[in-house]
This record gives C-alpha cells, structure tokens and sequence, in this order.
C-alpha cells in the first residue's frame, strides 16, 4: 500500500520543521558560547589593563622606591621597607685565605657548603650539599627545625677530606644565609622580625637565629662557630663583590624577592652615631613588602593577598616573586571558567587548588613555541585534570602567562633603578631633582640571582629592557646585571665569614 501524497507532504513538513528546530537550538548555542566567549575576552583585556606598566607609571614606582628607602632609613616604622642594617661594613676583596662553611636557609631547600679560599680570587675547592626541608618542618617547631639543619651540617662536616679535618671544631667559622628579615645586632646575630614564603614557626619571631644554630649545633655535638649571619642578597652581593669591586647592589627574584645595596652611614639617620670604618654599610631592604598607590594591581592580587596568611604583607613580592606568580594566572583562569566553557565542557576539579599551578608550568607553557601549543594543553590537562583543552585557551593562558611575567619584570627593573636613584647612579640629579642632561654615571654592577631571572629567558628579557627603557640607553649601558645562580649566597656567606675573620683586613666599602 502506497502513502498518501498528504502523508508524505507532512512527514517532509515534519522533518523539515525538526532541522530548523535542531538548526536554531545549534545557533543559539553558539551564540551563547560567542557571548560567553565575548565575557572572557572582556575579562581578559581588563585584566592587561590592569597590569599595564607604562613607562610613566615605571618612573612613578622608582620614585616611590627612592623615597620609601629614605623614609626606612630615617626610622624604624617609617616606611614599609625595613632599611635593616646587616653590620657588614667590608666585603670580600679576592684576598681572603682558608677553609669556611656556609649554610644557607631560605626555602624549602637548604644548602651546606665549605670552601677552600686560596686568596687572589681563588677558590681551590667548593662543595655543596642541598638538602629538602621536610614540609612539616617549615611549620613546626624551632627546635626541630634548627636540630634538623644541624644534624645535615654535622653529617656534611663528618664527610670532609684529611685537609680540613685537620681543623679544630672551634676553629671552624660559618657563614649563616638566614634569607627571612632579620633585626641584626652584630655581624653574627639577629632576631627574626617574621616568617615569609609559607614559613611560619611562631616561637622562632623575636629569637636570635644564631644562638638557635648554635644550641642545635650543641645539642648534635657539633661544635661551630656563627661567624656571620646575614641575608641571601648580602652573601650574594658579597660573592659578586668578590671578583668585582664595583658592585653596589643584589637582588634576588625567586621563591622570595628582595634587595640589598651599600649606603653611607651618615644616611642612615636613624641609627645617630653609627660608625663603621669604611664610613659604609650594607643595607637590607626586605622591599618584599615595599608598596606604593602606582603599583598596578587587580582584583586578583588584592584576592591573593586576602587569602594569604599574610595580610597586607609582603605586597611587592606578591607581585613579583615566584611563589606567587602561577596563583596570579590560576585565578584569573577560575573566574574566566566560571563565565565560559574554557575546557570544552568538562569540569576542572583542580582550578580552585592554591599554589598549583607553579612556576616551571608557567615557564614551560610561556615558552611553548609549538604551533598547537601542544605542551600548554598537556600542563593545563594535567595540572587541572582536564579532558580538553581548545586552542583558543591554550592561546588565552599563553597570554595571561606572558601579561603577569611582564609586570613583574618590569615592577623588578624599577625597584632596581629605585636604587640606582637612591645612591645617585641613575643619571638623575637625586630623589628630588627630575632627570639631569649628560651626568656621568660610574660603572655599577648589581647582583641578581634566582630562577625567575636564571631560568625564565622572558623575565630576563624584559627586566633587561625595562631598565634600558627607564634609564635610556647611555646611562643604562654603564649599569651591568651579573647573573649568579642559587649557590651564590651559600659561597657568598662562607666568603663573609672569611672577611669577618680577624685576621683578615677586608675591603672597606
Ligand atoms: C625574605 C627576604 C629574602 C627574600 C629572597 C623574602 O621573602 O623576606 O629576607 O631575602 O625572600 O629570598
């Protein structure tokens, strides 16, 4: 039996009525998705704005950081930087002789180091021992965390080659890398101000450091004396200053940031009738918690900071360090998720995990030339425990990567001519006076170490140009960054221990 011709008419009617329902459903989807699209890239370009770090606003944070450097010198309180002083009025020369330790704390990795000084800027032998902290040591108690580091130093010095076992215990000096801010009251001793970088063991605050090693050094029967204590930009600025006698400053960009320079000490009001032979001391900045109105900041950072255990702390660092930078780009990721499908529908259980997103994926995926992006989809699969990754989002979070690693390479590069300005080495005519025409500017070699600027070549490239950008290019041609790797602070706080020894005339500064 053949349909009827109506029955026919109205199947095709039906059929076609149903393409153009499945029809509409798919366009309305797509414009849904355009739309939500359109939100992301909405949040994405507020977001650059947010950061933006124009050469004005460059200028306006090197001010900033002059001032606030007078301003901390002038009195304890009177600035967000601390000013410490660190009791290192001379540092290595070249010229220093013998065997000495150093141990260097700073982050969830530590170092044991002993070195052989055979003078004329020879080392003739240099080991190094790194070691993990246990996480749970980093929130426990001083005792178990100081028993801890001298135990490993004790097993490290049982360990040494006939030359040095020669050396009576007393007589064996150690340099101590403390890298958390210190109150120093000599050149070996100091009480801790605060925790940073997610240490927090609370009755270690307001202790001196150096009576903890010590005691646990006693306590394992190792018997060692803290010939000085110092933070990880003064033993680097003091291995720079080692083999070039122009070095002024160090700064450290890494886990932590943080900066440390060389002052009058008629500048240092706040310390009235300090005297050093040299006339000059190093200064620790702590400018971790440097802040100023011109630092651009988002609702992300101001997010980060809120859920931190420090609150409205450490704001720069915040900014800049390497801790913080892969948190900045997870979260700028979740709220975009929340408005769009980022992840071609499927969930992403991870994107609300704290600090998972660290910073050798942020490296990887920034420099992932590939043209699929092939390794920022795998990172964000894995990281996120997702399915899909759509190259769109891939391209975004290549962005947000390059837009975070920018500011805080550019915030780091004004914090450093915020220096230069303050010991007059900018080209400038000083903190008040605007940009002088053909001032000569004095070699001056900074020390910069930390894997943000080691081993992230973008960083590096765009610290680099934004302080050429700043100064111009006579006066930053005379401004040299040496790169030192992670192991400088621990050879830097064996070479301090050498130049603290009496025996020794170091260089004055
Ligand atoms: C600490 C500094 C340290 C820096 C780099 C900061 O969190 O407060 O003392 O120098 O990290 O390690």
């Amino acid at each position: 039996m053949g349909m009827g011709r109506g029955v026919v008419m109205g199947l095709a009617v039906g059929c076609a009525v149903a393409t153009c329902v499945v029809a509409a459903v798919l366009v309305g989807r797509r414009v849904k998705t355009k739309r939500k699209w359109g939100k992301v890239v909405r949040a994405m370009k507020d977001f650059e704005e947010g950061c933006l770090t124009p050469i004005g606003r460059l200028r306006q944070v090197v001010d900033a950081m002059a001032v606030e450097m007078h301003a901390g010198l002038a009195s304890d309180g009177g600035s967000k930087l601390k000013m410490l002083l660190t009791y290192v009025d001379s540092l290595p020369d070249g010229n220093e002789n013998g065997i000495f330790y150093g141990l260097d704390l700073g982050s969830t990795d530590f170092r044991v180091s002993r070195v052989h000084l055979g003078g004329g800027t020879i080392i003739l032998e240099h080991e190094i021992e790194c070691h993990s902290i246990p996480q749970h040591l980093s929130t426990c108690t001083t005792k178990d965390l100081f028993d801890f580091i001298a135990m490993t130093l004790k097993q490290f010095v049982e360990k040494e080659g006939s030359e040095s076992e020669s050396i009576p215990n007393k007589n064996r000096k150690l340099g101590f890398t403390f890298s958390f801010p210190l109150r120093q009251t000599s050149i070996s001793s100091g009480t801790l101000l605060k925790w940073t970088k997610g240490f927090a063991i609370e009755d270690t605050v307001d202790k001196d450091v150096s009576e903890c090693l010590e005691e646990a050094m006693t306590r394992t029967g190792l018997h060692m004396q803290v010939a000085a204590l110092m933070n990880d930009t003064v033993g680097t600025l003091a291995l720079c200053h080692y083999y070039d006698e122009d070095t002024v400053a160090a700064v450290i960009i890494g886990t932590g940031t943080n900066a440390c320079y060389v002052e009058r000490t008629d500048a240092i009001i706040k310390s009235q009738g300090l005297f050093t032979n040299s006339g000059g001391m190093v200064i620790n900045l702590e400018w971790g918690s440097f802040w100023s109105s011109h630092l651009p900041r988002t609702s992300y950072d101001v997010a980060l900071d809120e859920d931190s255990p420090s609150r409205n702390d450490q704001g720069f660092e915040k900014m800049v360090s390497s801790m913080y930078l892969g948190d900045i780009v997870r979260r700028v990721i979740r709220a975009m998720a929340e408005d769009s499908d980022l992840f071609g529908g499927g969930d992403a259980p991870n994107l609300s995990e704290p600090f998972i997103l660290r910073m050798p994926l942020i490296v990887a995926m920034h420099e992932d030339d590939s043209a699929d992006l092939a390794e920022v989809a795998r990172i964000l699969m894995e990281t996120f425990k997702v399915f899909k990754v759509p190259l769109k989002t891939r391209r975004l979070v290549v962005r947000l990567c390059d837009v975070v690693t920018r500011r805080a390479a550019r915030l780091v590069a004004a914090g450093i001519v915020g220096i230069m300005k303050k010991v007059g080495r900018d080209g400038s005519s000083g903190i008040s006076g605007g940009r002088a025409k053909n001032i000569k500017t004095k070699r001056t070699v900074i020390a910069i170490e930390g894997d943000l600027y080691s081993e992230y070549t973008m960083f590096r490239e765009y610290l680099n140009e934004a302080v050429t950008d700043i100064l111009g290019d006579d006066i930053a041609e005379n401004i040299i960054l040496k790169e030192f790797d992670h192991r400088s602070s621990g050879i830097g706080s064996a070479l301090l221990a050498a130049a603290s020894h009496s025996s020794h005339q170091a260089y004055d500064i």
